[in-house]
């Protein structure tokens, strides 16, 4: 089955919003299969946000990402990648729909209160940067048979 990373930023988790995320995504349907908080460092960081290097607000990026503890998770279900960039809504908060993560909490590009894999390549790529194997958790749930 298909796994995403999700991560509450430093924002999310200073503003109270972990357990209002985790809801969102149980009720949908997803399935847990690893979380911990962390702080991350800016060598991790760096990793992690790679691909936007040369950017003008990488150097803000790194800080804002290290400024204090973020929500690692890693969450499983059909089309969950996909499915998960939809419910957080749009990079920008302005143009994030209400009913999205950052539609009902975020106001800047900057504190957007959650990351979410793009694609296949980057989950896994994600998940190996923030977990290692023996942390994601391998389970089924009785729930599976009402929501496939
Ligand atoms: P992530 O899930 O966090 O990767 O967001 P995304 O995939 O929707 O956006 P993208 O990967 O393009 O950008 C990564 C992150 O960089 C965004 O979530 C923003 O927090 C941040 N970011 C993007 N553009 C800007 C910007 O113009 N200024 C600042 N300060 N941050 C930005
Ligand atoms: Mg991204």
């Amino acid at each position: 089955m298909e796994k995403t990373f999700l991560m509450v930023k430093p924002d999310g988790v200073q503003r109270n919003l972990i357990g209002d995320i985790i809801r969102r995504f149980e009720a949908k349907g997803f399935k847990l299969v690893g979380a911990k908080l962390m702080t991350i460092s800016a060598q991790l960081a760096e990793q992690h946000y790679a691909e936007h290097k040369e950017r003008p607000f990488f150097g803000e990026l790194v800080d804002f990402i290290t400024s204090g503890p973020a929500f690692a998770m890693a969450w499983e279900g059909e089309n969950v990648i996909a499915t998960a960039r939809e419910m957080m809504g749009k990079t920008n908060p302005i143009e994030a729909l209400p009913g999205t993560i950052r539609g009902d909490y975020g106001m800047t590009v900057g504190k957007n209160i959650i990351h979410g894999s793009d694609s296949v390549e980057s989950a896994k790529r994600e998940l190996s940067l923030f977990f290692k194997d023996e942390e994601l958790i391998d389970y089924s749930k009785q729930d599976a048979i009402w929501i496939y």
